[in-house]
Formats: C-alpha cells, sequence, structure tokens
C-alpha cells in the first residue's frame, strides 16, 4: 500500500481551512492508503505559546480528526512528541540543508517580520526540516495540504533528493540499502477547491488562526449562533448575481467555494444555482450547509472528549506503530552517514 502522512498544529483553535483544506481530504484516502495522520505539537512551539494550553489543545486537534471520520482501525492517530524520532532525524537532516532555503520560505518570512527580531527562534527558520522530518521518516508517497504547504513540500522534495544523493548511491547499497534511496520522494495532494480558504472580512488573505478578528474564520467548534453570525456579518459586494473567479470579487469567490466543498457538489452545479441569487438568499443557504456539516462533528467531537481514556488509548496505539516504521528510517540513515552501530 502506498503510505500518506499529513497533520495540524495544535495552535489557537481548528478552522474551517485547516477542515477544508487538510483534514476532510483525508478520510476517503484511508481507505485505499495506508496513512498517518499526527498532531504537531513541536510546530506549536515555534512562535510564543501559552504552555497552560498546548496539551488541551493537542487533545482538541486529535478528538477534531475523529470526529471528522478518521478511523483508526485504518488510520494510525498520533502525536509528533510522542515518536522521538522526528526530532532526532531533524538534527541529522539539518546538517544536510543548505541556509538559504530555510531563509527563502515564504512561511518563515512572513511570521518572523509579523513577530520581530527579537521573538524570532531559531525554530521558526529550522521548522520546515521538522516537516520534512515528519514525513520522510514514514516513506510518504502523498502529503495531502492546503496550498500554503506547498513550498515546504518542495523543500522536503529537494531534501530527500539531496540526502539520497550525498548519502545514498553505491556506498549505501554495500551497506544493503535499496539502490541508493534511503527516502522516498513525496507529492504534495492539493485539492482542486479549498485549498485556500479566505478570510471571512477580506477575501484577499487567507483564513489563518493568528488573525487577530474572530470574525475572520468560522472554527470547527463554533456554535450554531456563532456561525449564522460571522456569515451574516462577513464581507461581500454590491454586485448582482453570485459568480466564481471574478478577480474584483475575491469574497464571492470564497463564499462560493466554501459552499462548494461544504455541500460536496461540483463548480458547475454551484455556478449554476448560484447565479442568480443575491446575498440576502445566499447567506442563509451557506450557514445552514455549514450547520448541517458541522453540527454532527461537533456532537462527535464533545463525546470523544468526554472519555479521556479512550483518545489516551488511541494515542499511545498510534504512536507505538508510527515509531516502529520511523526507527527503521532512523536507523537506517545512521548507518549510511556512518555513525558507530549501537
Ligand atoms: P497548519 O497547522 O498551519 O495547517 C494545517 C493544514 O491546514 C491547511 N490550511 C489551509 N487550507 C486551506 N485554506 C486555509 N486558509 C488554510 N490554512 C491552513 C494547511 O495547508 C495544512 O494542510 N506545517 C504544517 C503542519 C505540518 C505538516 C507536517 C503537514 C507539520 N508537519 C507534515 C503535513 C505533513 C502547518 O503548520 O499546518
Amino acid at each position: 500500500k502506498k503510505r500518506i502522512v499529513s497533520g495540524v498544529q495544535p495552535t489557537g483553535t481548528i478552522h474551517l481551512g485547516n477542515y477544508l483544506g487538510a483534514i476532510k481530504n483525508w478520510i476517503p484516502l484511508q481507505n485505499s492508503y495506508d496513512t498517518f495522520f499526527f498532531i504537531v505539537d513541536l510546530h506549536a512551539i515555534t512562535l510564543p505559546y501559552d504552555t497552560q494550553q498546548l496539551s488541551r489543545a493537542t487533545k482538541d486537534t486529535a478528538a477534531i480528526y475523529l470526529a471528522s471520520g478518521v478511523d483508526t482501525s485504518k488510520a494510525s492517530v498520533f502525536v509528533q512528541s510522542h515518536v522521538r524520532a522526528h526530532v532526532e532525524l531533524m538534527w541529522l537532516l539539518s546538517s544536510a540543508t543548505p541556509i538559504g532555503w530555510l531563509n527563502r520560505m515564504i512561511q518563515f518570512k512572513e511570521k518572523s517580520r509579523k513577530a520581530g527580531d527579537e521573538n524570532v527562534g531559531v525554530a521558526l527558520l529550522t521548522y520546515p526540516v521538522l516537516m520534512a522530518s515528519d514525513i520522510l521518516l514514514y516513506q510518504s508517497d502523498f502529503v495531502p495540504v492546503g496550498e500554503d504547504q506547498k513550498q515546504h513540500l518542495e523543500l522536503t522534495r529537494e531534501l530527500a533528493e539531496r540526502v539520497n544523493y550525498l548519502f545514498g548511491g553505491r556506498k549505501w547499497k554495500k551497506l544493503g540499502g535499496r539502490g541508493g534511496a534511503i527516502f522516498k520522494v513525496p507529492e504534495p495532494l492539493i485539492p482542486p477547491a479549498g485549498a485556500r480558504v479566505m478570510s471571512l472580512t477580506d477575501g484577499l488573505s487567507k483564513m489563518s488562526k493568528s488573525a487577530p478578528s474572530d470574525q475572520s474564520r468560522i472554527n470547527l467548534l463554533d456554535p450554531k449562533d456563532v456561525i449564522a453570525n460571522k456569515i451574516k456579518r462577513c464581507k461581500t459586494d454590491s454586485f448582482s448575481g453570485l459568480e466564481f473567479d471574478n478577480p474584483d470579487r475575491p469574497e464571492c469567490h470564497n463564499l462560493l467555494s466554501i459552499y462548494q466543498v461544504i455541500t460536496d457538489r461540483t463548480k458547475q452545479e454551484v455556478a449554476h444555482e448560484c447565479q442568480d441569487l443575491s446575498w440576502g438568499t445566499f447567506k442563509p443557504l451557506l450557514t445552514e450547509a455549514l450547520i448541517a456539516h458541522l453540527h454532527p462533528i461537533q456532537v462527535r467531537h464533545n463525546e470523544i472528549m468526554a472519555d479521556p481514556a479512550y483518545l489516551d488509548r488511541v494515542l499511545a496505539e498510534g504512536a507505538r506503530k508510527a515509531a516502529d516504521i520511523a526507527d527503521v528510517t532512523l536507523n537506517n540513515l545512521y548507518q549510511a552517514m556512518g555513525f558507530l552501530r549501537r
């Protein structure tokens, strides 16, 4: 079976962008792939954070995975920090990562600009190396993510090729390696719609956990009345009719796209249904569709959170399965890099 890995940071609350760009797309993949879904808590400490909240947010995120349909009889669900190989591989990979590759990362540039130099830890720069470790440890074939992770995936691919070149090859084959490839070179899986969900208050900026205004995003756990209120107050325009792909109407494109993916329909169907609608007619439709989709997830989430022993068991089992695979990759690399065997 081909292998798939992906993860979400336990920072703030999971929003509709995380769900439509990533989590929702994981669900159908579980049937045909060997899947590993983790909560990337080690990534969540790269910006100043609240230590009181981290473990709660980690559990919450795991519960959201399960409530969204991640099935533990098929997928392994675990916490990144519970599998020590992630950090260990990161150190080995760091030695093969040119610093220029990291300086170029858009997310690093944006986040470090916002945080200011004094608050930028080294980990914010080396963050993509940890992400590469998350992926390469499992010899992953595909990584389902939103569009904003494309550059990180590109770096992961380049790093895999570089390590295969530096430490693989003939020397590695003599040691019993698989013909030069220490790492499989993974590919991103970016959905055709929902890969870049935009803010509700500005159709030109991405929906994000860190945006100061909560009005700008729908959180997966927002109660019905909050969802209704956010949609009622979200930014629109004064054109008549609704349409996709008009560059003068980014909000319109965004809201139609959300409607499309949340109702599992095609773009053509939605374009046709909505072409003559006014905002006054469309907004209640969108609100209803969002609530109908998210409410059952919220109910399951609460049930899962009410049974912490169950969640602990799932995460322990997931970490065990993950560690077995991760350790093989890590030990192979230690060997290929010339370390004394333990
Ligand atoms: P994170 O936690 O920022 O986001 C989790 C997932 O949600 C997607 N996403 C979006 N998709 C559509 N529209 C949006 N507005 C939006 N905002 C976020 C992200 O693309 C992502 O798929 N570095 C990663 C986490 C990570 C990871 C990994 C992912 C760490 N290691 C290994 C895959 C494989 C991150 O910070 O995602």
